[in-house]
């Protein structure tokens, strides 16, 4: 194991909160705490955000992202939003498959797969989300599940693009709720997403995959959560929303 060959990456998903102007405000609040950050930092912003977003972010080391893309490159999907507008628009990351999609919008793992393949073709890199239910877990399913969830993410992706795809491990009971998973929880759920990509790809590519965990992290639990050999940064939810916050878990992936 060699964390040193991955980049750890901090990736704020704002989800449904924010107006374009409090988009700039937040951003122009939050650009000098995180300036000189030692890992790849992102923020992931509602569609109508991302002009406002991308304007306030430029100079810094502040990476735009989206919280959503279509699988197909134009055409009769309204109000839905493809790959080449996003990139146009200088967005760099998008999260794809997040379970709050899942949940309420019908995402399955095909369409995962399909958006993540429609990402990576515009030149984005997806930030895809796997993760388990309570349910699953108290089953014993998490191993399988995690296992299954990201190989069908993955079906078609070559070996050569892995370097530009991200993946969350994000179990849906600790999304939200202030329910962290623990260190050792979350490692060992990101080493079974590190070996599912083995087990296609080989240990060596898997070895460079960039696997974030997401759940409730924030400026108290980043610190121990990032340290884990698995763990290469975090996809933070409530915690992005505040400069201060969101701050400390970059700093904490800094080191
Ligand atoms: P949370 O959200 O940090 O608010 O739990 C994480 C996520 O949904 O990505």
């Amino acid at each position: 194991m060699n964390k040193s060959l991955r980049k750890a990456v901090i990736a704020g998903n704002w989800k449904m909160n924010n107006t374009p102007s409090q988009t700039t405000a937040l951003i122009n609040e939050m650009k000098p705490l995180l300036a000189g950050a030692d890992c790849e930092v992102v923020l992931c912003v509602p569609f109508i955000d991302i002009a406002a977003a991308v304007e306030a972010a430029k100079g810094s080391n502040i990476k735009i992202g989206a919280e959503n893309v279509h699988f197909k490159a134009s055409g009769a999907y309204t109000g839905e939003i493809s790959a080449e507008m996003l990139k146009e628009a200088g967005v760099e990351y998008v999260v794809v498959g997040h379970s709050e999609r899942r949940q309420y919008f019908g995402e399955t793992d095909q369409t995962v797969n399909l958006r993540s393949l429609a990402a990576i073709n515009a030149g984005l890199k997806p930030i895809i989300c796997v993760g388990e239910t309570l349910e699953q877990r108290e089953l014993g399913y998490t191993e399988t599940l995690l296992k299954y969830q990201t190989k069908m993410a993955l079906t078609n992706v070559t070996a050569d693009q892995l370097k530009d795809v991200v993946i969350a491990y994000e179990p849906v009971w600790a999304i939200g709720t202030g329910v962290t998973a623990t260190a050792d929880q979350a490692d060992e759920g990101n080493r079974y997403c590190r070996e599912a990509i083995a087990e296609v790809y080989g240990a060596d590519v898997a070895e460079t995959v960039t696997i974030q965990y997401g759940g409730s992290m924030n400026a108290k639990n980043a610190d121990e959560l990032v340290a884990k050999e698995n763990v290469d940064g975090g996809l933070i939810g409530g915690a992005s929303l505040k400069a201060e916050d969101f701050s400390v878990i970059v700093k904490a992936a800094s080191k």
